[in-house]
């Protein structure tokens, strides 16, 4: 690797009845026809609580309050070792989906080469790379079944190593633009058939959302100066999204896909970085992926603004493939790892976000409006107008979130807040401010279906926590040195989403019992695991985890022996972590979706064949990792794997 081109991209189940797995959505859905939901507009409000789970399962458990707390029926399966994915015994595994599959677009659908010599234009109308977040929602519009639907899926970061025949070696014009079709986000129409689950190819769905996309600006950062740009000089639309890491779907039916990492692929080769570029992490030659050199779009001296409009929340209608997608500014502009949403019980929304960096914070947004089942065109505007949080956690185990609003906490005209656009354009600096918590890296969220007002997040790691004229440990972050992570876990005050206050616990310390050092031992019941990322309830209340352990340290260092990258179930009540799933070698296991009866569970594998320093030698692609092609592999490639039971039956049980 020529070290200019060095990339550093940071960053069941049963209800109480235990018999033949009857599915919840069933019950649900006996519910909520009862109350008429089921007729009229009522059904774009039935989908929209389906795709929104979360909410459906909350609704229900206040509602009736009766749902028993699931078990979990599989045999754990070891550490993996292996170039495949493992699931437990009666369990199935079968790729669906991989970087460079067709997408599906009408008259548009290119085989993939396995030498990686699709061009630019083909690479538009195939899967990108890296997958990540992901959704399912059933089809169509308004629908709650179990085979047939559309998936949404990020493709976070590549692999220039490997996106290209000869890597980044001859770096050119031709090679960024590729680079740019290869991220964004999928949407795939996905069907179960004799064979097992396949993509519906061609499908009138099938769409890419690319770093070149037309995407509107919403919220109050729309039109703001610090958004213009020649080429927007009204700053309305933007051109792309990227670096698209987790997701979350709304409960009307939409996706919310977040940029993370969005400094890397900016360069201001100048040095002369302002306070605002520094904050976001912008560096001179950012991340290593070179488009800056070849689309100027990217040089921060050419266009100072332009990584202002990146770091956002978008909304995507997946079931409109013309619909344009927005930037929902309202909510913040930060590193963003997912946007979790749930409906509290006075109808307001609240969406949940990680800010993925060490030290920075856990935020969340209440909708100004309320949640309309049967108006999908409102709620279309609910994520527009509304109050930004930032959390506060206190040594005595209670929490606040503290209001990001100009004039209030010190955001005043002076500091730089003259308005709401400034403060969410300036997010970060906006919740220094205000006095938020730093964190050990928050990643994603989830709210527990079966407890109102209770959320958990991941703390993946912070290898700097304690370090000289770094923050030491703190009540929150109670490990210095942070290489296991842990998760967090909150309780709103009075079991309302929207409260400004919350109590707070450790939920888990992630570790290894024998580990030599007692920070590393961690509190785990159950399966060992560590760097805790993915974090998703299942329709019935059992919490998947998800590993990101680095490339440059999994099985290796205080990780020896642990293996590849894993996901693993645990039930809230009982506190024990079971190990479901390993991955291939040199991939990270990271977005997950489950079908309505839970019968289906599609599982993201990533980048698969990394090396330590996350870029692969075009030389030898093969040197890590041959999945999931096997010998007639030319490239690893990143996949949507679907998981089943054997028998037919729920997922965990
Ligand atoms: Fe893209 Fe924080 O993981
Ligand atoms: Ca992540
Ligand atoms: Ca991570
Ligand atoms: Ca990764």
């Amino acid at each position: 690797m020529s070290d200019g081109y060095k990339i550093k991209h940071h960053g069941v189940n049963d209800t109480a009845n235990t018999c033949n797995n009857p599915a919840l959505s069933d019950v649900l859905e006996a519910r909520l026809s009862r109350r008429g939901l089921l007729q009229g507009t009522g059904a774009l409000g039935m989908a929209g609580l389906f795709t929104g789970t979360f909410t459906t399962l909350a609704e229900a458990a206040q509602g009736v309050g009766t749902l028993a707390a699931p078990k979990l029926g599989f045999a754990p399966v070891p550490f993996g070792f292996e170039d495949k994915v493992v699931v437990p015994a009666g369990y199935t595994a079968e790729v669906l989906y991989a970087w460079g599959d067709p997408v599906g677009i009408p008259g548009n659908m290119p085989a993939f080469k396995q030498d990686a010599s699709n061009t630019a234009a083909e690479q538009e109308a195939q899967a990108g790379m890296h997958h990540d977040g992901m959704h399912y929602y059933p089809l169509p519009l308004g629908a709650t079944g179990s085979k047939h639907g559309l998936l949404a899926i990020n493709h976070e970061y590549t692999d220039d190593g490997l996106l290209h025949v000869n890597g980044m070696n001859g770096w050119n014009g031709d090679k960024v633009k590729k680079a740019q079709a290869a991220v964004g986000v999928s949407i795939v129409e996905v069907e179960a058939t004799g064979k097992g689950w396949q993509v519906v190819r061609p499908s009138k769905y099938a769409r890419r959302i690319t770093a070149n996309t037309p995407i509107a600006i919403g919220g109050p950062a729309r039109g703001h100066d610090l958004m213009k740009t020649e080429a927007d000089p009204q700053a309305v639309e933007i051109l792309g999204t990227f670096q698209n890491c987790a997701s979350g779907p709304t409960p009307w039916g939409t996706y919310l896909t977040c940029e993370e990492n969005f400094d890397g692929v900016f360069a201001n080769e100048s040095g002369n970085l302002t306070d605002l570029e520094k904050r976001y992490g912008i560096s001179p030659t950012g991340a290593g992926y070179k488009w800056a050199w070849e689309d100027f779009r990217f040089d921060l001296q050419l266009n100072p603004n332009e990584a202002n409009r990146f770091g956002w929340v978008v909304e995507i209608d997946p079931f409109d493939p013309k619909a344009k997608p927005v930037k929902r500014t309202a909510l913040g502009r930060i590193k963003h790892e997912g946007a979790t949403t749930t409906i509290a019980a006075n109808g307001h929304v609240v969406v949940y976000m990680g800010d993925d960096q060490r030290f920075e914070y856990i935020y969340k947004f209440v909708s100004k409006n309320k949640y309309d089942p049967k108006n999908r065109k409102a709620n279309m505007q609910l994520l527009e107008e509304g109050t930004l949080y930032v959390a506060r956690f206190d040594a005595d185990g209670s929490g606040s979130w503290l209001p990001l609003v100009a004039g209030q906490n010190g955001l005043t005209a002076d500091k730089g807040f003259a308005n709401q656009g400034d403060v969410v354009i300036k997010a970060r600096m906006a919740a220094d401010i205000a006095g938020a918590t730093k964190m050990d890296r928050p990643e994603w969220i989830a709210v527990n279906p079966r407890k109102a007002g209770e959320v958990y997040c991941t703390l993946t790691n912070n290898s700097d926590r304690g370090k000289e004229g770094k923050p030491g440990a703190d009540a929150a972050n109670p490990r210095n040195a942070n290489l296991f992570g842990h998760i967090i876990r909150w309780q709103e005050n009075a079991g309302d989403a929207t409260s400004t206050g919350f109590k707070w616990d450790i939920f888990a310390l992630a570790g290894r019992p024998d580990a030599a050092k007692q920070e590393h031992v961690g509190n785990i019941k159950g399966d060992a695991f560590g760097s805790p990322d993915g974090l998703k309830f299942d329709q019935l209340g059992v919490l998947w985890v998800q590993t990101d352990v680095s490339t440059s340290t999994v099985n290796m260092k205080e990780y020896k022996d642990m293996g590849n990258n894993q996901m693993l179930a645990v039930v809230p009540e009982t506190g024990e972590f079971r190990r479901f799933l390993t991955g291939p070698n040199g991939c990270e296991i990271t977005g997950l979706a489950f079908t309505p009866d839970n019968k289906t569970m599609f599982v993201n594998i990533q980048h698969p064949g990394e090396p330590a320093d996350e870029r692969n030698d075009p030389a030898k692609p093969l040197a890590i990792s041959s999945w999931p092609d096997g010998p007639k592999a030319g490239r690893p490639r990143a996949a949507t794997v679907v998981v089943r039971k054997l028998d037919g039956g729920v997922i965990g049980s």
